[in-house]
C-alpha cells in the first residue's frame, strides 16, 4: 500500500503512512502557464493507492481528483481518497428549493476517480452514502481525549444535540460526565444557545462539536458558561476552519484554550488527525 498526496501535506502523509503501515510515494505538481495543475506520481506504485487528499479551499478538489488520476497510471489497482475533512458536508440536502446538493455533488465527482473514500468526523455520515462505492468515517474522539487530558475538565458539553455522541465519546475516555446544550441556529454567522441546566459553577468545561467555522456556536456557549460561573472553558474540535477572526471571536468569549486537529491546517492544531484517519481507511474497505 502506498500513500500519496498532491497537497501540501506531507507530514500528514507520513504519519498516515506510519499508522497503515504503507510506503509513501511522491507526488509532482507544478502549474502550465495558463495556471492548470499537472499532477504526477512519481513512483512506481501497484495494489492499493491511499490518496490523502483536502477538499478545502475549493481548487482542492481538482486537486484531489487529478491526483487519483495520477495514481492509477502510476500502477495502482485500487484508489482510496482519504480526505480528513469532507468540505460541503453541511449541505448535505437541499433546504430551499433549487439549492445544489453539495455533498453529493463532490462525493460523486471523487466516485468517479476513486474506489473508496475515508473520512474524518463527517458532519453527517449518512452524506457517505452519496459515495458509490466503499465509504468509511473513524471519530477524533479521542485525539480529542487525549488533548484534553491534564486541564482538569470536570464536565464534556456538546453545544448541541447533533454533537452529543462526539460530547458523550470524549467524556467517557476523561471519565467525566456529558450532556449538550440547546442551539438555535439565526443566520449562517449567529446562534442562540439556552441556558445549561445543570450546576457549572467552578467547574472546568470541555466544549466538543465536530467543526468551529465562525466560532459563533462555540463563543456563545463559552459565554453561557462563564456567565453560568464555570471557572474556565475549553473548546476542543475535530474541524478548526476558523473563518473571519474565529480565533480571536472565542478568546474574546473568555475560551481558555481552544484546540482542533490537522484536519484542516490551523493555529490551533495541536492533535493529529492521523490516527482517526487511518481508522477510516481501514473502514472503508470493501466485505
Ligand atoms: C453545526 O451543526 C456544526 O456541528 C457546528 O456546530 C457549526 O458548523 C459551527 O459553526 P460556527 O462555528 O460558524 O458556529
Amino acid at each position: 500500500m502506498y500513500v500519496a498526496t498532491a497537497s501540501d501535506r506531507a507530514r500528514l502523509r507520513d504519519r498516515l503512512a506510519s499508522r497503515l503501515e504503507a510506503d509513501t510515494a511522491d507526488v509532482g505538481t507544478r502549474r502550465f502557464p495558463d495556471g492548470e495543475l499537472h499532477v504526477r506520481v512519481e513512483d512506481e506504485l501497484a495494489g492499493e493507492a491511499v490518496v490523502l487528499a483536502d477538499l478545502r479551499p475549493d481548487e482542492e478538489l481538482v486537486t484531489a481528483l487529478l491526483a487519483c488520476d495520477a495514481a492509477r497510471e502510476a500502477g495502482a489497482d485500487r484508489v482510496t481518497v482519504a480526505a480528513p475533512y469532507l468540505a460541503y458536508g453541511r449541505q448535505d440536502r437541499a433546504f430551499e428549493t433549487g439549492e445544489a446538493v453539495s455533498a453529493r455533488a463532490l462525493l460523486r465527482a471523487l466516485a468517479g476517480n476513486a474506489d473508496a473514500f475515508a473520512t474524518v468526523d463527517p458532519h453527517a455520515s449518512p452524506a457517505l452514502d452519496y459515495f458509490e462505492g466503499p465509504a468509511g468515517a473513524a471519530g477524533a474522539a479521542p485525539e480529542l481525549a487525549g488533548a484534553l487530558e491534564g486541564r482538569g475538565v470536570e464536565l464534556v458539553l456538546a453545544p448541541d444535540e447533533g454533537a452529543r455522541e462526539r460530547a458523550r465519546a470524549v467524556a467517557e475516555r476523561l471519565a467525566v460526565p456529558a450532556d449538550h446544550l440547546e442551539k438555535r441556529r439565526i443566520s449562517a454567522r449567529e446562534v442562540e444557545v439556552e441556558p445549561h441546566e445543570g450546576d457549572v459553577d467552578g467547574r472546568t468545561v470541555a466544549l466538543v462539536d465536530d467543526i468551529v467555522s465562525t466560532g459563533g456556536t462555540m463563543a456563545t456557549a463559552t459565554r453561557q458558561l462563564l456567565d453560568a460561573g464555570a471557572d474556565a472553558v475549553h473548546v476542543a474540535a475535530t474541524h478548526g476552519i476558523f473563518a473571519e477572526g474565529a480565533l480571536k471571536r472565542l478568546q474574546d468569549a473568555g475560551a481558555d484554550a481552544v484546540l482542533a486537529t490537522d484536519a484542516i491546517p490551523s493555529p490551533a492544531a495541536e492533535v493529529s488527525v492521523a490516527p482517526a484517519l487511518a481508522r477510516a481507511v481501514r473502514r472503508a474497505r470493501p466485505g
